[in-house]
């Protein structure tokens, strides 16, 4: 691919793996040693703290961040929708009975444009594959990543291509990659097939990949842990508790913690929370164990999660340790469970989202989390993403789940 130059240069790619480094000008994917690549600001260079004030009003909840996301980007290139500004809410008492906490916030990503927090990488992404003239993108998506892709690329004016799992995306997400006119693909198969095709394929006929395998998403999904700071005037919470799936987003929590205290906008460091479906669940193994080893066969009814080999399973590794924090693993019934309980109370979320509170429960009943402490829940997609599992879940029609929390639709008896 031919340099393109970019001035000034403040940010490089580094391998994980081997440590060696790339220009950003490169548009590289990946390491030649085919280790993930990882965005270094070079702070020296910039004065961050003082250009966030300048950007506070932006009106993207991700752009706002532009000096710590990435600093160099001309404005012009820049392709937003307004995403990010989420908000933060209280636990239903409830809520709070059924996790044995008193102290518990949920931060609602599914409130972004295309309904999850996939938006605040897929702006950074797509900007970069504007600034590096790019006409199409690419990815494999359990559902909600094609859809945020499909809507971009078409605001920017380019082609979208997205492989699907066939039978296991949610009906919201395959409607929106279809609306927004992206070119859909189904394989049979899981996830971790449909992204392998997709690397191969963009490693040889040139399409932008943007998988969270792209060190730009995870920029972007850093701004979930700027803004909540942000949102809680810079003071840390205990715990903060997420869905894993790719582990796109536990590793851009961990990214985002670390240079936040880097930067002197912290001092405390919450400990992260990974959560997955059992079934699906080859991190908290590699995590328990310290050995990673793929999950052939994928499992569980939380369709965004159901991810047998994340690709970002060792940058996610290194944020749990730094952050000291802990990952686990909860049933289809919980998550059902727990997901009835967030709808119920007003608030709603997709059933991935609902791994979070959970995967609390869980660990409060474990006493690794103490009743007292400050809980934030990130939740990643909207209701509506899923509606069919909303449906069949309140008329008891779904396998092997017990439908605890059944708000039956009654006959009217107009006689
Ligand atoms: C709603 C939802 N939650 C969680 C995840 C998992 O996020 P990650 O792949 O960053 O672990 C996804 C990914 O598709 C998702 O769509
Ligand atoms: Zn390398």
């Amino acid at each position: 691919m031919m340099e393109r130059k970019f001035l000034p240069e403040v940010s490089t790619f580094k391998c994980i793996t081997c440590k060696k480094t790339y220009s950003i000008a490169s548009g590289s994917i990946r390491c030649s040693c085919g280790g993930l690549l990882e965005i270094k600001h070079d702070w020296t260079l910039l004065s961050p703290k003082k250009e966030l004030e300048y950007y506070e009003h932006h009106l993207s909840g991700v752009w706002r961040f532009k000096p710590i996301i990435h600093p160099s980007i001309p404005d012009k290139d820049i392709v937003m929708r307004g995403e990010g500004n989420t908000g933060l809410y209280n636990a239903s008492q409830r809520i709070l009975d059924y996790a044995g906490c008193t102290n518990l916030l949920f931060k609602h990503e599914g409130e972004n444009p295309t309904g999850s927090f996939k938006d605040r990488g897929m702006t950074v992404g797509i900007s970069e594959a504007k600034r590096l003239g790019m006409h199409t993108v690419v990815c494999a998506s359990t559902g909600n990543t094609s859809a945020s892709l499909a809507a971009y690329a078409s605001y920017a004016g380019m082609k979208a291509t997205v492989i699907l799992p066939k039978g296991k995306v949610a009906f919201g997400k395959l409607a929106q990659a279809l609306a927004y006119g992206a070119k859909v693909y189904t394989v049979e198969g899981t996830f971790d097939l449909a992204l392998q095709q997709v690397i191969d394929q963009a490693s040889k006929d040139g399409r932008y990949l943007l998988n969270s395998i792209n060190p730009w998403r995870i920029e972007g999904q850093k701004t979930i842990i700027f803004e909540l700071l942000e949102n809680l005037k810079w003071e840390t919470p205990d715990w903060i508790v997420a869905p894993a799936g790719n582990l796109g987003n536990t590793s851009a929590f961990g990214k985002a913690l670390k240079e936040a205290q880097e930067l002197e906008l912290i001092t405390e460091i919450p400990h992260l929370v990974a959560v997955q479906a059992k079934g699906s669940e080859p991190f908290v193994k590699y995590w328990e164990s310290g050995k990673y080893n793929p999950e052939p066969n994928p499992r569980t009814i939380a369709t965004a999660i159901n991810i047998g080999n994340p690709v970002s399973h060792s940058k996610a590794f290194e944020a749990l340790k730094f952050t000291n924090g802990v990952a686990t693993s909860v049933s289809d019934q919980s998550i059902l469970d727990a997901k009835a309980l967030i709808d119920g109370a007003g608030i709603g979320c997709e059933p991935a989202s609902a791994s979070t509170l959970a995967g609390i429960k869980k660990l409060v009943d474990e006493g690794t989390i103490l009743a007292s402490e400050k809980i934030v829940a990130i939740l990643t997609g909207h209701l509506l993403k899923d509606p069919q599992i909303i449906i069949d879940y309140h008329q008891h029609q779904l396998e092997n789940i017990q439908s605890i929390y059944a708000n039956k639709i009654n006959i009217y008896d107009h006689k």
